[in-house]
This record gives structure tokens, C-alpha cells and sequence, in this order.
């Protein structure tokens, strides 16, 4: 697998991803998004809300507001729990986020250590400035949130979200009456969040802007083991680490259950965001849940799993899911000193419901965790070949004509690029070797390619070749788009595609 840097280097390369205002020098943990990595991102997005919105009747979604009001963030707890420990060097100045030193220096995971617990390790191992070999001042707390002032008010503050999830709290009551939602059901988001990281690191793995994909799902809080799918998915097998067990072993759903870690909804849900992976292509071996330990729980949490992948630089979380019990919403009705608790017909009360699960997704976690899956060194090649699933391709055609200096066969690829792109994304590439075209589109990931030949002005047909194994079909123009739509959907496999060459 390759590096941290590489990749980093590759996606500028390509056009996946820069840094952001790279010309002044940029500012760490800010990333833009390039073409191809922009079609990538939304590729990611949309199958994701088709998934768990569009696909069930028990989710809708909503789209909040970025800056909101800082009750929301004191209701929350943010305000006093949503910290990092820091350190400052009492010679440089410079400050650096206080676990991950410790961590680099001494190779161990101290999760979940307080802020006493911190500075007897600094003390105890005499860990220094890494910048000036200076003396750290005491570790103290800082706030991720990121401020600003609403309005012309000096010291009208507000934040800008740390997380999607405190929107789908506030608004839960109009959602629930708009939909007319009954227990149990979801709310889903996909939008910004923003963390002022102390030192953001590795890529887009750690950014003070990202992206969350997230579901809040509610149950009647004696029903939080009613999951009326959970049968389905019974023999499933994952890979899994538990509190009390470093090793990761490979268990099924049934097994799960039976360790009693948490209730069932939670579990169908953990589930079926790894599902999500192993269905875009990630592969089994670099997947796994973790156990949260009590002591890194968050503070709104009973339990928590984290989806692990297996990166250059560790297993890494990519997708948390917490049970939330019926903190939020009752912190937000003691706050706001409104009535969110809704009507149950069985039980001809109100109630306030439960938070079984909470899929968390970071978008840009997914987006990196996609890329080092794909990423293929062809040794027969001699090229990368980025073997991404067909739903996340930023392009999914390539059309070519054979020879670039015969306008009959240009002016036909144009016309079978026209014809093409109103379907799916395609990229018409006249320049260079044919090789050379196709090593360009296996290095992006565009799962098929098209070249127009001087036979198919005679026989009306093209030749298809697949990004994976470079084999060829010949495939008549007006068959093209039905059997680019099955290959792409992967309908039909690659040699039920027209005819052999
Ligand atoms: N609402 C719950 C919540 O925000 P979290 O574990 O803090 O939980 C959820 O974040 C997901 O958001 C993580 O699993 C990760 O994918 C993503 N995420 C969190 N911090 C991030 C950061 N600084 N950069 C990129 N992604 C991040």
C-alpha cells in the first residue's frame, strides 16, 4: 500500500484534491476539491442518501443551517465538553495537541486520559518540545468549536457546527409532525461540520472542514431491541474488536448479539453502514468495528462502535456509531423549555425518544478510504490502475477515437460522445497514443472505455475495453447505452457484453 504522502501527491496530481489556497501558503486541514475529486465526493454522497434515504420508508432527511444559535452548542454540552487536551512549549510557543505527542513518543494508546493523567506522563518521560527541545507548559483544555460573531454585536457569538447531528435535535419536532413520522424512524443529514483540530494531520483523515453523513434514529425507549430486520442479517460476518479483547476476530451478527455489548437496533444499524463499504468495494481484510472503551465514550454516549480502516498509518476510525439514549433531546427541552416529546398511540402518552443509533459518516474519511482500496501498482501495465467500484467513478466512460488525425472517425467518437453524455459522466480524449488514453483513464478509475475504428464507420459498432483486466468486447452503437448502463449497474458481467473481438 502506499503512503500517506503519496497519495496526497497523486490526488494533486489528478485532480482529486489540493490544498487549499495553496498559492498564499494555505492554512492546515483545509482541503479543495478538484474536478474529478469533486465527481468522486458526490458519487459517494448520492449513493449514500439513496442507501439510507431514498431506499427506506423509515428515513427522511433534512439540510441545516452551518452557523446556528449557541444554545443549540450549550444544550449540546459542546460548549464544555468538546475539547482536546493542549500543550504549549513554555520556549517556541508552539502548541501541540497533547495525546497524539504522548502517543508518537511512547507507541501506546492512552485513550481517554485526563488532563492529570496527561501531564504525570509529560513529567514522568520528560517528553520536550519536538520543534526546540523546550519544557511544555501544564496541559490544558481547548474548545474544537469554531467561533464567530452573528450580526454588527461585538460579542454576539455563535459557532460554526462541530457536527450535523445537534440540527436534526433542534428541528426534531417539526420533521417528526412533517412527515408524519411514527416511532421508530430516522432523520438523516449530509452537510459541513468544523473542527478547529489542534494539529490536523494525515490528508484529508483529519481536517478542521469536512463533510458528515448522518443518521439520528429513534425507538420508543422500551423497544430498543425491537429491530424487525435483524434476522435478515443474522449470519452476516464482520470483523470485530471488543473492549476487553485486542485481538480482532471474525463474528457473525448472531454472535454479536449474544456478547450483549449493545441493543439490536444498534446493531442493525453498525451493520448496514458496513455493509455500505463492503458494497462499494472495500475490501473485508481492511474493515473491522471497535468497541469504544468506557473511558472514550462521549459524553452524550452509553456505548459506541467505531468502523475501522486499515490505513498506511494504523487502523483509523472512519464511521462512528453511538447510542445516544434520550440525552439530546433532553437536554434541548430542558434548554429551549419546549415540549419535543411526541404521541405514541400504543401507549397513549408522550414520549421522549430514544437514540438507538447514530450512523456517523465523514465524508472525506470514506473518500480516502475508497482511494487507498483502489489503488492498484499494474505491474504488467506498468501503470496505476484505480479500481474503483463503477457507482463512485468520477468518470465512467472514455470515449476515443482510434486515430486522432482521421476526421471521419474524430467526428463519429464526438457524435457517440454526445450520444453518451447525457447518460453518464464521459470523457472524450482525442489526444496522445490510444495507450496512452487508456493508461490516463486507468489511472482515474474510469471502469470502461470506448474506441471508434474505421470498422465501426462500416459495421456501426465500437470496442469496449474494462479498466480491470484490459479485455476487449466489440459492441453495436445503438446497443451502446443499454449495455454501458447494465455493465455500470453490473447487470451483466463484462463478457456477456456484446460480442468477442
Ligand atoms: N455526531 C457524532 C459525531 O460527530 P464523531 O465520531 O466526532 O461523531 C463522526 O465524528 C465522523 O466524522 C467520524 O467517524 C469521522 O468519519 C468524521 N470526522 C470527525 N472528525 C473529523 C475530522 N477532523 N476530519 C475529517 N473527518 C472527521
Amino acid at each position: 500500500m502506499i503512503n500517506i504522502e503519496e497519495i496526497t501527491r497523486f490526488c494533486k496530481e489528478k485532480g482529486f484534491v489540493y490544498q487549499d489556497s495553496e498559492i498564499y501558503g494555505s492554512a492546515a486541514g483545509f482541503w479543495d476539491f478538484g474536478p474529478l475529486g469533486v465527481e468522486l465526493k458526490n458519487n459517494i454522497k448520492n449513493n449514500w442518501w439513496k442507501t439510507f434515504v431514498h431506499s427506506r420508508e423509515d428515513v427522511v432527511g433534512i439540510d441545516g443551517s452551518i452557523i446556528t444559535d449557541r444554545k443549540i452548542w450549550e444544550a449540546s454540552g459542546h460548549t464544555n465538553s468538546f475539547v482536546d487536551a493542549i500543550l504549549e512549549c513554555k520556549k517556541c510557543k508552539t502548541k501541540i495537541r497533547a495525546d497524539h505527542l504522548i502517543e508518537d513518543k511512547l507507541k501506546r494508546d492512552i485513550t481517554g486520559m485526563n488532563l492529570d493523567e496527561l501531564n504525570f506522563l509529560i513529567n514522568e518521560h520528560k517528553i520536550k518540545c519536538p520543534r526546540c527541545g523546550g519544557d511544555f507548559e501544564k496541559a490544558k483544555e481547548f474548545n474544537l468549536m469554531f467561533k464567530t460573531n452573528i450580526g454588527p454585536v461585538e460579542g454576539n457569538i455563535s459557532y460554526l457546527r462541530p457536527e450535523t447531528a445537534q440540527l436534526i435535535f433542534a428541528n426534531f419536532k417539526l420533521v417528526q409532525e412533517n412527515a408524519r413520522l411514527k416511532l421508530p424512524f430516522g432523520i438523516a443529514q449530509i452537510g459541513k461540520a468544523f473542527r478547529n483540530e489542534i494539529s490536523p494531520r494525515d490528508f484529508l483523515f483529519r481536517c478542521r472542514e469536512f463533510e458528515q453523513m448522518e443518521i439520528e434514529f429513534f425507538a420508543r425507549n422500551d423497544k430498543i431491541n425491537d429491530c424487525p430486520f435483524i434476522n435478515e442479517i443474522k449470519n452476516f460476518k464482520f470483523n470485530l474488536v471488543t473492549e476487553n479483547e485486542n485481538e480482532l476476530r471474525e463474528v457473525t451478527v448472531e454472535d454479536f448479539i449474544d456478547l450483549k455489548l449493545t441493543s439490536k437496533w444498534h446493531t442493525y444499524w453498525l451493520i448496514q453502514a458496513y455493509k455500505w463499504f463492503l458494497d462499494l468495494g472495500i475490501k473485508q481484510e481492511n474493515l473491522r468495528v471497535r468497541q469504544h472503551k468506557k473511558e472514550e465514550l462521549a459524553h452524550y454516549a452509553t456505548a459506541c462502535f467505531d468502523i475501522e480502516y486499515r490505513f498506511p498509518f494504523g487502523w483509523k476510525e472512519i464511521h462512528g456509531s453511538a447510542d445516544r439514549t434520550q440525552y439530546d433531546l433532553t437536554q434541548h427541552i430542558k434548554h429551549s423549555k419546549k415540549n419535543l416529546s411526541i404521541y405514541d398511540e400504543e401507549l397513549k402518552t408522550k414520549v421522549i425518544p430514544y437514540v438507538v443509533a447514530e450512523p456517523s459518516q465523514g465524508l472525506e474519511r470514506a473518500f480516502l478510504a475508497f482511494l487507498f482500496d483502489a489503488y492498484t501498482e499494474d505491474k504488467k501495465r506498468d501503470n496505476i490502475v484505480l479500481k474503483l467500484h463503477p457507482i463512485l467513478a468520477p468518470v465512467k466512460v472514455g470515449v476515443f477515437p482510434l486515430l486522432s488525425n482521421k476526421p471521419k472517425i474524430v467526428e463519429k467518437s464526438k457524435e457517440i460522445f454526445d450520444m453518451l453524455k447525457t447518460e453518464f459522466h464521459c470523457f472524450h480524449d482525442v489526444s496522445g497514443s490510444i495507450g496512452r488514453r487508456y493508461a490516463r483513464q486507468d489511472e482515474v478509475g474510469t471502469p470502461y472505455c470506448i474506441t471508434i475504428d474505421f470498422d465501426s464507420l462500416k459495421n456501426k459498432d465500437v470496442t469496449i475495453r474494462n479498466r480491470d483486466d484490459t479485455k476487449q468486447r466489440r459492441v453495436k452503437i445503438k446497443d451502446l447505452k443499454e449495455t454501458l448502463t447494465k455493465l455500470l449497474n453490473q447487470k451483466i458481467r463484462f463478457e456477456k457484453a456484446g460480442k468477442s473481438l
